[in-house]
Formats: C-alpha cells, structure tokens, sequence
C-alpha cells in the first residue's frame, strides 16, 4: 500500500487539520496542522502516547468533530462544509464507528442497538424485515446471535464489542473507524473481535482506520502512522 499512499484521489484525506480544546480557560493543542491520506480498501493503523490526539482524530476524520482550521475530504468533498443534517447522513451512509468504550444503548435490545443506524438513513423504513434480517446475519456472524434480544447491559464486555461492530456495520459503510477496539479486553477475546474485524473489512470491501497500542493489531493492517505532537510521523 506504500505506493497507493501516493495515489492524487483517495478516499480520505485531510489538510493541515488543527484542533484545540478549552479546559477551565486551559488552552489543548492537539493537532497541528495535520496531514493524512487513505486510499480505498486500505487498512491504516494509528499509534501514539495516551493524550497524543488519536480518538481526536478520529472523530474528527469521521465527520464527529469539526476542526478548528484545514480540511477533511471524502471523495473529494470537504465533509465540514455540508449542512449538519447532511453531514448526518453522510455519516450514517458512509461511516461506521466502533468505539472503545461501546456505546451500545442500554434500553434497546442487542438487535435494536444494531439496527439503530438503519433508521437514521435517509428514507429509512424503521425495523423493516430486511433490516431485521440484516442485522440478524450480522449476530450471526460475530456470534451473537443468540443474544439478540438480550440487553446490552447483559453482555461481558467482548460481546459487547462484537454488538458494536455488527452495529458500525449495519449500513454497510464504505469507511470504519475503530478506537481501540480491543483495548478493554482480554487477549483472547480481543484476537476473536480483531478476526471478526478484518474478516468483515474483506467481505465489505471496506477502508480501515484503526486507533490503536497494540502491536499485534497494526501487524494485520496494511500500514501504521504514529501521532506524535499533533502531526503524523509515519
Ligand atoms: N472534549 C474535550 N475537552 C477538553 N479536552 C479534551 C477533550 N477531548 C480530548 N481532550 C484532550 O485532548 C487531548 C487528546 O485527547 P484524545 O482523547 O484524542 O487522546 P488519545 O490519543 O485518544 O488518548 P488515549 O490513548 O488515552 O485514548 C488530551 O489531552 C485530552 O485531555
Ligand atoms: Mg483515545
């Protein structure tokens, strides 16, 4: 992937991107000027120190977290000058998230929680059948598909992860973003999750970008970058 790194159109990019936080009047510099290009179907791993700006970046990549200055583009569209609502559905069309930490919705059932980004699509026909269906063959193939009316709050936190992914992957997106998501848990669990995610990235024919410390993660991708002092050093 080293040459297509060079490819004039990839999918992602983004341009001397900078982003600061304000806490208690404190100012946060954590990206600057920061440069990034994916191609299609490539798999990226992101490194870095803890507070290095990697989930930053991540949202921000994912139409999440508007920089400050520069530009994000995705098939050659700055995606921060779309109104938020079509921001919004661009990103319930193009990307899938799976965060560190789940964010499954506690009142919903496993199979609701994976639904839930077919309803924000545009034109979405709430819990059709083929969405149902969809979903379903998701469990299915990370696993869970006997807990699909299970709470989330009744899963350990490895089949909580998998419902993730089912779920970053239920409009088929063409982009994943995935922060850390082995991080909380055990190496066993945590290799099953990643052969899930790279097995599905095959199947979906889908571009990766991956935040995270462990090596053996970025061993699978195509490449690795390290964030370092806002910029990446490749
Ligand atoms: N909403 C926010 N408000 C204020 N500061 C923030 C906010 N989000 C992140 N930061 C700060 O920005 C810096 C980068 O945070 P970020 O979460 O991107 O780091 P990270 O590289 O993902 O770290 P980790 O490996 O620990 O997850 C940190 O110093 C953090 O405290
Ligand atoms: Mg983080």
């Amino acid at each position: 992937m080293t040459e297509s790194a060079n490819n004039p159109n990839p999918l992602l990019q983004c341009d001397q991107v900078f982003k600061q936080y304000l806490l208690f009047s404190k100012r946060i510099e954590v990206l600057h000027g920061l440069s990034l290009k994916v191609q299609a179907g490539e798999s990226l791993t992101i490194m870095g120190a803890s507070g290095a700006g990697k989930s930053t970046l991540l949202h921000v990549l994912g139409g999440l977290d508007k920089p400050d200055s520069g530009q994000v583009i995705f098939n050659g569209g700055d995606i921060y000058r779309l109104s938020s609502r079509r921001r919004s559905q661009w990103l319930a069309e193009e990307v899938g998230f799976v965060f560190q930490s789940y964010h499954l919705l506690p009142e919903l059932s496993i199979m609701e929680n994976v639904m839930l980004p077919a309803m924000s699509r545009k034109g979405a026909v709430h819990n059709s059948a083929r969405n149902r269906a969809h979903a379903l063959e998701l469990l299915e193939r990370v696993g869970l598909a006997e807990r699909a009316q299970h709470r989330s709050t009744e899963l350990s936190g490895g089949e909580q992860q998998r419902a993730s992914l089912a779920r970053a992957l239920m409009n088929r997106p063409s982009l994943l973003l995935a922060d850390e998501p082995t991080g909380n848990l055990d190496s066993t669990t945590g290799a099953l999750v990643l052969d899930y995610l790279f097995e599905l990235k095959e199947e979906y024919e889908q571009t990766l970008i991956v935040v995270t410390h462990n090596e053996s993660v970025a061993e699978r991708t195509d490449r690795k970058v390290f964030l370092r002092d806002g910029v990446i050093c490749s």
